[in-house]
């Protein structure tokens, strides 16, 4: 499969979890993929994994000094053509337990590193003439959730800050879609113990955790050509969770 074949995409966020498996496709497909993170030892793994095709860089995605590096790389391996805001970080903390320390946290990782990762990209996809930047929201964006308000408010900023790019974008070719994904088995889930996940996953209608390289699989349609009429959407995989 190499319908990507050529292109240059840039994953926020992918040493590991979504994020790794979403690179492992677009190489897969024929991509260049750049991954940028804060965890650099995964990320170099990753990277020496996938071979020639795939570089990565540190990148913390509150800094528009390390976006600027991270275009400016994916640029030297060809045109940009995609960008996944995947990068995120989850506490689950009540409402009345949560401090102004955590709720900013979560704003600057989820928000903040959002809107600077497309902020970066665009000028590097108007020289390309096209481009499809996906972000990764989740299911409490879509019906919310108890007991994580700092998540959720960051979770629904992407959710609208989606379709406020895509609107400006439109006129730039530039296609901006996101993903919001139940519980899916990854590291991220570590915040809970292994009961309190079974407990969620008999909530969810299809019984059992979704997996990175299902949620890959639809980030892969986004960045390419197959979904070249779609702009502005919200694409749940949640097992119906969101129902
Ligand atoms: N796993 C789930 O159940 C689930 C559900 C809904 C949404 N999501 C979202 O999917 C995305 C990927 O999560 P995951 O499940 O793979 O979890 P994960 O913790 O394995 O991956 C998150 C990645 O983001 C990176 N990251 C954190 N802070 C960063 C920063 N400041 N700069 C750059 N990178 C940073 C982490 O190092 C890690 O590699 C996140 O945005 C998460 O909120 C996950």
């Amino acid at each position: 499969m190499n319908r990507l074949q050529g292109r240059v995409f840039l994953i926020a966020g992918g040493a590991r979890g979504l994020g790794a498996e979403q690179a492992r496709l677009l190489v897969d497909a024929g991509a260049k993929v750049v991954i940028g993170d804060v965890l650099e030892a995964e990320g170099e793994a990753l990277a020496s994994e996938l071979g020639a095709a795939c570089s990565f860089l540190p990148l913390d995605v509150t800094s528009e000094a390390q976006w600027s590096d991270a275009v400016a790389l994916a640029e030297t391996l060809g045109r940009l053509h995609g960008l996944v805001n995947n990068a995120g970080v989850y506490k689950p903390v009540p409402l009345v337990e949560t401090d102004t320390a955590e709720f900013e946290r979560h704003t600057r990782v989820n928000q903040l590193g959002t809107f600077l990762g497309m902020r970066a990209v665009v000028p590097a996809m108007e020289r390309t003439g096209t481009g499809a930047i996906v972000n990764i929201s989740s299911t409490v964006a879509l019906r919310s959730a108890p007991n994580a308000i700092a998540y959720t408010a960051s979770k629904w900023a992407v959710r609208g800050m989606t379709k406020a790019a895509a609107l400006e974008l439109a006129p730039r070719n530039i296609r901006v879609n996101s993903v919001h994904p139940g519980p899916i088995d990854t590291d991220m889930l570590n915040v809970r113990t292994r009961e309190e996940n079974l407990r969620r996953v008999q909530q969810v209608p299809i019984k059992r955790l979704g997996t990175a390289r299902e949620i890959a699989g639809l980030v892969l349609f986004l960045l390419s050509d197959g979904s070249a009429y779609m702009t502005g959407s919200e694409i749940a995989m949640d097992g119906g969770a969101a129902l």
